[in-house]
């Protein structure tokens, strides 16, 4: 009797276990666009180059110190990026056929930098900002690829991210997705100039400014009615300064100024824009036409 009821038991909390294990295959699939969402489009190449370095995507996918021919400039990626989860080495993107991606099709660029999707239909780990990226025009991040298919091919030996239970936390990911990846592109308000549209797009597109300057909540999610509002660092060390009130709260005589200290930084005695990450943002920024600095300088003197 006893054996019979464990049995009923145990056979409940398998069926039960298998329930839930299908819910969280099912709810983590990776839900990617489809050829019908890459928009017929003539690249652009200044455009692409333009939005490479406002995208900052030199700052993590930097050469490997193994690369000594290698310049600094070229994304030849592996060089270790070091996170809460673990290390991960981020990929090559020159056009290498084997080991960077070359041999991508654009709907395959488009769902790894707008929806964290791999090729091989992986989730990718949020670290790297798809999540503001995914604000983008998707023309643009054509652009992007576009430019970078016009970079020298490197090859760059590829290594997978050092996380424990990787797989299982790719799976996660797909989870996650559901509250952290805001898939909604970026919308101008008409109120404003088109100089403060610039920056708004700039800024909460390919310059993933939130990833750092918004606190999330318990979910690890942007929590919007924060943001900008500063908080712990994403990476795990230190904070993050608030970028609402700069003007108000004297940071910067006005936007002209926080213009200026985008394009200089240390150099003209700006000093706040160095740690944590912020310096090479500042580099990859100040390589951008004066109008988008001061565009990125409009909107951001604009949050109160
Ligand atoms: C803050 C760091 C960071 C920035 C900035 C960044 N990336 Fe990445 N990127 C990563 C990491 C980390 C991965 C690998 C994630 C993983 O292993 O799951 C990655 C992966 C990728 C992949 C997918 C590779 C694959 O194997 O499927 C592509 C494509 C990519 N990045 C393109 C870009 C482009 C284009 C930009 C600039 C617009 C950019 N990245 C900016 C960190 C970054
Ligand atoms: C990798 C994380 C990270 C990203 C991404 C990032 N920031 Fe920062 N930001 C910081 C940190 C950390 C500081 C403080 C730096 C210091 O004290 O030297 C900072 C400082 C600043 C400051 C100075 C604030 C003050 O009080 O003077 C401004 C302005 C700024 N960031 C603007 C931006 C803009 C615009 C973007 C997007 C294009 C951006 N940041 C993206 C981490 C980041």
């Amino acid at each position: 009797m006893i054996v019979r009821r464990s049995g009923k038991f145990l056979l409940a909390l398998a069926l039960l276990a298998a329930l839930g294990f299908a819910g969280f295959w099912l709810l983590s699939m990776p839900r990617p666009l489809t050829a019908a969402d890459v928009p017929q489009h003539t690249p652009d190449l200044a455009n692409g180059e333009r939005l490479y370095h406002a995208g900052g995507c030199i700052s993590c996918h930097q050469p490997s110190p193994d690369l000594k021919d290698v310049a600094a400039n070229v994304p030849a990626g592996g060089a270790p990026l070091v996170t809460p989860v673990g290390t991960l080495y981020p990929k090559n993107l020159t056009p290498d056929p084997e080991t960077g991606i070359g041999s991508w099709s654009d709907l395959d660029f488009l769902n790894a930098v707008q929806r964290g999707i791999s090729p091989e239909g992986q989730h990718l780990i949020p670290a790297f900002p798809y999540t503001s990226y995914a604000h983008m025009k998707p023309a643009d991040v054509l652009d992007i690829r576009a430019y970078l298919a016009s970079l020298p091919a490197v090859k760059s030996p590829q290594r997978e991210a050092d996380v424990v239970a990787l797989p299982l936390v790719r799976r996660g990911i797909g989870m996650w997705k559901w509250v952290g990846l805001d898939t909604t592109p970026w919308q101008p308000d008409p109120t404003q100039s088109d100089s403060w549209n610039r920056g708004s797009y700039l800024v909460n597109g390919p310059g993933h400014c939130q990833e750092c300057h918004t606190p999330r909540n318990i979910f690890m999610a942007l929590d919007e009615s924060k943001a900008f509002q500063g908080g712990p660092h994403p990476e795990g060390k230190g904070r993050v300064p608030s970028l609402r009130g700069l003007i108000e709260r004297g940071r910067y005589t006005d936007a002209a100024d926080l213009a200026s200290a985008l394009e200089n930084g240390d150099a003209m005695g700006y000093d706040k824009l160095s740690a944590g990450g912020m310096g090479q943002v500042r580099r990859n920024i100040a390589q951008l036409p004066e109008s988008d600095i001061q565009a990125i300088a409009d909107y951001i003197a604009s949050l109160k």
